[in-house]
């Protein structure tokens, strides 16, 4: 599609379509032959007709083969029956030229695809831009096809020395694929473009995968490793609850692989456009993208870690959280006044729960109008946020993108100074786009696109900051979601394209805007899935600027290269067993998409959770990243202390550790803020050698060296748990396990969320205090958990939880322990530290004597039958502090 963002009472087809000037000149496509598509296997065949009610006529209508599929996989309808004759001579390859760092070259259509508007010419840009990332391209030469905006990453210039891959065209001139040097796999395998199709509205490739172990490619609600079964997934911004097969709130093209070697490597597809992805059992992956060009980027790895390093060098790695927000979170919609947000609060507190933030949703509002608050429910809102500042906790709220188009002028800040600076959606004919959402009448939304918009944006938050001076913003809603149109919508090619993709919804526009609304930087048709992330983009910035504070914000709807905004939550999930399983892949597919800060409600948002259920899903919730109960209106009370004695214990239990571990979180996050690495870890991207890894998605790790392994069913005697090779310690007992890859019983009892230490790290801890700011204050204790060497090492971050420039003042020490010895380093910041304490595991031999530096040292308790030694009262020196025992 053109930029088609500035026409304005023109005919859609002529100023956002490409200008038809080689129109015409195509010929028919040949007609099939049948020898060559009775060489296909089921598995193999691409669909030629992705459209209902395929028949035999239309389908050799378009040269491909029709052949019913073998009758006794005949339960399997996605096996095509109608599909492409291989080597069907789609694009040829021309004028191919080397140019520095790349290769470029053009490629012709041979006849005509199905799809109205080929673009005959097209060009192919492949970038090496370093020795493990490079880029493919393809565009439209004559004319400027839209292109995503986001993410706004600049990459420096390209240069290589030695790269990993080699960019190989086939030989016959029909194909592209880019090869793993090492052992000549292919990444990326398009050798045979059969199926390729560029067209205005219809951009369609598929890749060969070297294994079937594919990660990522979401949102949507499905185990962490995808099926290649003939699965598809659907990729646009949808207001939905997580449901399988539905397309949900947010759009990340991108996949890690693991290929057979145990390298990994990872593509990503910088495309906007509502997409199918088609996974198939050769295996191979299938991209039908309805807009937008086609622009790769592939990763090389070799290790998954290194391809989620690489993937965010793309997209920009995640924002550092401020301290608070790793706290506990308590909300719900349906706390209808500030008396009872009052009381859910205190019961909480009073019960013992360590409740760091408190929010409120929609019901604060005046009339559910944003930047308003309702002041006889919520009278006394601004003193309330003031009293909890004042005991070290925080404030959120809803904020929801669309506001009210129906305010008498002169009465509606917002809307009056809206249509000032002119930041609202248009529709087709040039005048604001209005919809309804939560207002009483009609919903106006800002183009977060525009340039005013930050200017507008900021000034409103600024304006209800100074009366209710909250925290944090929870933006909602953005898909953005909207149920009405009362001026209808315009018919348009924008509105019922040639392909419709799989979505949930009879059209584009269900449950959102009309695609021809009109955003600044393009129709929304093109710039649909970006809505969130430029609101995210806007308000975290403004955020920061208002707070002169690092911001906090969870934004429902997502796009390649959120994370440098805020974090995440899984949005509407229903209140099941199945959920609170489904609810760990959820989390681990945006450790994968570069956002870490990410958690489901807790307990559940749809449907009343019940005391089992919440039990479990409290200790889960404490190991979410971003930990947060939250319920739906009109359903009974979850928050922990309204669910009885049995799930307060355990939350207590459960978040007493997530507290004691914030040391070690928060330098997750900064790890991950500053390389790319990733704070809740799947097993497979840590143990990418061990296969058995490769389906896990019940149990995960916080980095590298603490493993969750909840209990996700009610009331088990034991669970089952895999550790891979190596030594292990419970975390409770601290007993040693040698695992050789394999899966352990785990006795389970109600209160209690098994966790496992990996032997060959060091944990920073604090005390389990009941805000944040006593955990990090408090006196550092080391965790060292030897591996079968006796070999232990890690590193704590701190600073002062806040400030805006990470990575200014802070404090860095490294551990290095090994046999007997513990070194420990101020690498960076000053020696201004209390005094710290180890908690060596594993300890065989009886302990008499401890050193620090060369003094001996008093304060140590050897415990025989725990195998652990505590070393207390450490003062540690800059640079360096050697501790020795034996
Ligand atoms: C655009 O909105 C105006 C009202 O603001 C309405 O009169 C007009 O019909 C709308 N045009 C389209 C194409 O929806
Ligand atoms: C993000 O917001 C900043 C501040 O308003 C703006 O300058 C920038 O263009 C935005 N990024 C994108 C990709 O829209
Ligand atoms: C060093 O210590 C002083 C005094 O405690 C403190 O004010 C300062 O911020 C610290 N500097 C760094 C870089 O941590």
């Amino acid at each position: 599609m053109r930029n088609g963002g500035f026409c304005v009472f023109i005919l859609f087809v002529s100023c956002v379509f490409a200008t038809p000037t080689k129109l015409g000149g195509l010929l028919s496509p040949p007609r099939a032959d049948y020898g060559k598509c009775h060489s296909v296997n089921l598995n193999d065949r691409l669909d030629c007709f992705p459209e209902k009610n395929a028949n035999q006529r239309d389908c050799e209508a378009r040269g491909c083969c029709w052949m019913a599929a073998n009758s006794d996989l005949g339960d399997q309808p996605s096996i095509p029956y109608c599909f492409f004759q291989p080597k069907a001579q789609s694009y040829i390859f021309r004028d191919i030229k080397e140019v520095s760092n790349g290769i470029e070259a053009t490629l012709e259509r041979s006849y005509k695809s199905h799809y109205p508007r080929d673009v005959e010419v097209i060009k192919l840009i492949a970038t090496y831009h370093s020795d493990d990332t490079l880029q493919i391209k393809v565009i439209d030469p004559s004319n400027q096809r839209y292109e995503t905006f986001f993410p706004e990453v600049d990459l420096p210039p390209p240069s290589t020395t030695n790269p990993l891959y080699k960019f190989i065209i086939a030989d016959d001139k029909q194909g592209f694929k880019v090869l793993r040097k090492s052992d000549n796999t292919a990444v990326f395998d398009a050798s045979d473009l059969s199926n390729f199709i560029y067209s205005d509205q219809f951009l369609q490739i598929t890749t060969k995968l070297p294994s079937e172990n594919i990660y990522g490619l979401g949102e949507q609600r499905k185990r962490l490793k995808l099926s290649s079964e003939w699965s598809e997934l659907t990729l646009f911004n949808h207001d939905a609850a997580p449901m399988a097969h539905v397309n949900i709130y947010g759009t990340h093209p991108f996949y890690l692989l693991i290929e057979k070697s145990a390298n990994a490597h990872g593509v990503f597809l910088k495309n906007s456009n509502a997409m199918d992805l088609i996974l198939q059992p050769t295996p191979s992956l299938t991209y039908r993208t309805i807009g937008g060009i086609l622009d790769f980027y592939i990763f090389l790895g070799p290790t998954p870690s290194d391809v989620l390093k690489q993937y965010q060098n793309v997209i920009g790695k995640p924002k550092m959280p401020p301290y608070w927000s790793l706290g506990f979170h308590l909300c719900r919609w349906g706390i209808d006044s500030l008396e009872n947000t009052k009381q859910v609060l205190k019961r909480n507190l009073d019960a013992g729960i360590p409740v760091e933030v408190q929010w409120n949703d929609l019901d604060y509002m005046d009339n559910q109008n944003i930047f308003t608050y309702n002041k006889n429910k919520f009278n006394g809102l601004p003193e309330f946020v003031k009293d909890l500042h004042n005991q070290g906790r925080r404030y959120v709220i809803l904020i929801d993108p669309g506001l009210s188009g129906s305010e008498a002028p002169g009465t509606s800040l917002p809307y009056d100074r809206g249509l000032e600076l002119d930041v609202f959606v248009k529709n087709s004919s040039g005048n604001v786009f209005i919809g309804k959402v939560w207002n009483p009448i009609s919903t106006v939304f800002p183009d977060f696109t525009h340039p005013n918009a930050y200017v507008y944006w900021k000034e409103m938050l600024k304006k209800f900051h100074d009366i209710v001076p909250f925290d944090g913003a929870w933006i909602d809603m953005n898909e953005p979601s909207n149920n009405e149109f009362p001026f209808g919508c315009p018919q348009s090619d924008l509105e019922s394209p040639p392909y419709f993709p799989n979505i949930d919804g009879q059209y584009l526009r269900t449950k959102t805007f009309s695609m021809t609304a009109q955003q600044h930087k393009g129709v929304h048709y093109n710039v649909h899935n970006l809505f969130g992330i430029s609101e995210a983009n806007i308000t975290s910035r403004a955020m920061s600027e208002i707070l002169n504070e690092r911001s906090f914000i969870i934004s429902r709807s997502t796009f390649a290269g959120y994370g440098r905004y805020g974090g995440h939550w899984g949005g509407d999930v229903f209140s099941t067993w199945d959920e609170l399983r489904y609810s760990i892949p959820h989390l681990l597919d945006f450790s994968l998409f570069g956002v870490p800060l990410m958690g489901s409600d807790i307990c559940g948002f749809n449907d009343n959770s019940n005391e089992d259920l919440c039990n479990r899903w409290m200790q889960l919730g404490a190991f979410y990243p971003f930990s947060r109960n939250h319920n739906s209106i009109n359903l009974r009370d979850q928050d922990p202390a309204a669910m009885g004695s049995q799930v307060i214990r355990s939350s207590i239990k459960a978040l007493n550790i997530r507290y004691s571990l914030l040391p070690y979180l928060y330098t997750l996050f900064w790890q991950a803020h500053k390389d790319g690495l990733t704070v809740a870890r799947p097993l497979m991207v840590e143990f990418p050698e061990d296969a058995n890894t490769y389906d896990i998605d019940t149990s995960f790790l916080w980095g590298s060296a603490l493993l969750i392994a909840p209990v996700l069913e009610n009331d088990p005697q034991s669970i089952s748990v895999y550790l891979p090779k190596g030594v292990w310690y419970n975390y409770y007992t601290l007993e040693a396990l040698q695992s050789g890859g394999q899966s352990f019983d785990v006795k389970t009892d109600k209160d209690t969320i098994p966790l496992f230490l990996r032997g060959g790290y060091v944990i920073p801890t604090g005390s389990a205090a009941k805000t944040t700011k006593e955990v990090r204050e408090s006196p550092l204790k080391l965790i060292v958990s030897p591996d079968e060497l006796g070999r232990a090492n890690g590193v704590y971050y701190n600073d002062d939880g806040v400030s805006v420039d990470v990575g200014t003042k802070y404090t860095l020490l490294e551990f290095n322990a090994c046999n007997g010895k513990l070194d420990i380093t101020i690498s960076h910041g000053n020696n201004s530290l209390q005094s710290l304490s180890a908690l060596i595991l594993g300890v065989e031999e009886d302990i008499t004597s401890v050193k620090v530096d060369n003094t001996y040292h008093q304060n140590f308790v050897y415990n025989k039958n725990a195998k652990t030694l505590l070393i207390e009262d450490l003062q540690i020196k800059s640079e360096s502090t050697i501790i020795r025992w034996h």
